[in-house]
């Protein structure tokens, strides 16, 4: 079985509302993404996905659990001191509008190499242009938008760019939080199928964040469940979709479209009140490497 290059143990995060009232936000998350996998991370708006990972890439302090990336306990500040440089540049992020947040006054050029401008990186292909073309080339953007801004790119140019921005780095770990959901369906599929043929090209660890599990199914190996801060259930991505055991995720699974029109006008929509949740509950496996979360 290939390494595990993250492991999420019993990530807990509250927020702090007002006075003393917190809202849980994760509530003892238990996951591990191997090296060389895509792992996808699915739940309705609200359940946490975000919040997972800001904590995974350090932008946010959890309440509680353990985060393990590459042996570093990401939790320690003394360890994440001795590999600032490490962690700075081999975990990177995407996200829903990364695209439309490009510094609208650099070119593209610019913005797909300054991360290694940052870290002070030479580039081996000898030049900076020559590395954003390079870059840009391997995302399907053609060398003539280098010169432009932000601005003057659509949607999907823009995400391709962001793109190329957080691969100069050649990350072990990209976690992409909803890279497709503000682009049109069309571009949706085009940006997935890059996703797909560039891990297979540099071999880095994706956890892909989506709401939508058609995605997942198209992309992902593995996939875990999150609802209302719990992961309910987490499996090999045939198995899941074969065998749904959690209620929460029979619920996702049956918002799914289907592309027989008879099938879909026959469909039924499945409803989770997460209020059902237990308090408390722990994952046990069902069958190898499928687990679910089970009442105490
Ligand atoms: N900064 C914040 N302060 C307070 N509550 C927050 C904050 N960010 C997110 N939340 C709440 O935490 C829960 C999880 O949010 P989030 O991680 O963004 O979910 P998702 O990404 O799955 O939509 C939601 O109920 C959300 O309203
Ligand atoms: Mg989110």
């Amino acid at each position: 079985m290939p390494e595990i290059l993250l492991d999420v143990r019993s990530l807990t995060h509250r927020y702090a509302i007002t006075g003393k009232s917190t809202l849980t936000a994760l509530d003892g998350v238990t996951f591990q993404i191997r090296r060389g996998e895509i792992f996808g991370l699915v739940g309705q708006s609200g359940s946490g996905k975000s919040t997972a990972a800001r904590c995974i890439m350090n932008l946010l302090r959890p309440t509680g659990g353990k985060l393990l990336y590459k042996g570093v306990d990401l939790l320690d500040p003394k360890q994440r001191r001795a590999n600032r440089k490490m962690l700075q540049t081999t975990r990177q992020l995407i996200f829903q509008d990364s695209g439309s947040s490009l510094n609208p006054r650099m070119t593209l050029a610019e913005i797909i190499t300054e991360p290694m401008a940052i870290h002070r990186v030479k580039s081996p292909r000898g030049s900076m242009r020559a590395e954003a073309e390079l870059r840009a080339k391997s995302v399907g953007l053609s060398p003539s938008c280098l010169d432009r801004f932000p601005p003057e790119l659509s949607g999907g140019q823009r995400q391709r760019a962001a793109i190329a921005r957080a691969l100069c780095m050649e990350p072990e770990l990209l976690i992409a939080d909803e890279p497709v959901a503000s682009l049109d369906v069309s571009v949706q599929a085009q940006i997935l199928n890059l996703f797909r043929h560039l891990q297979e090209r540099h071999g880095f660890s994706l956890l892909f964040i989506a709401h939508d599990m058609s995605a997942v199914r198209w992309l992902c190996s593995r996939v875990g469940v999150l609802c209302r801060g719990r992961l309910v259930e987490a499996a090999p991505v045939p198995e899941l979709f074969e065998n749904p055991l959690h209620p929460c995720t029979r619920a996702l699974l049956s918002s799914v479209p289907l592309p027989d029109p008879r099938r879909e006008r026959e469909r039924q929509l499945e409803h989770f009140d997460a209020d059902t949740l237990p308090s408390a509950g722990t994952l046990y496996e069902a069958s190898p490497d499928h687990f679910v979360l089970k009442e105490d």
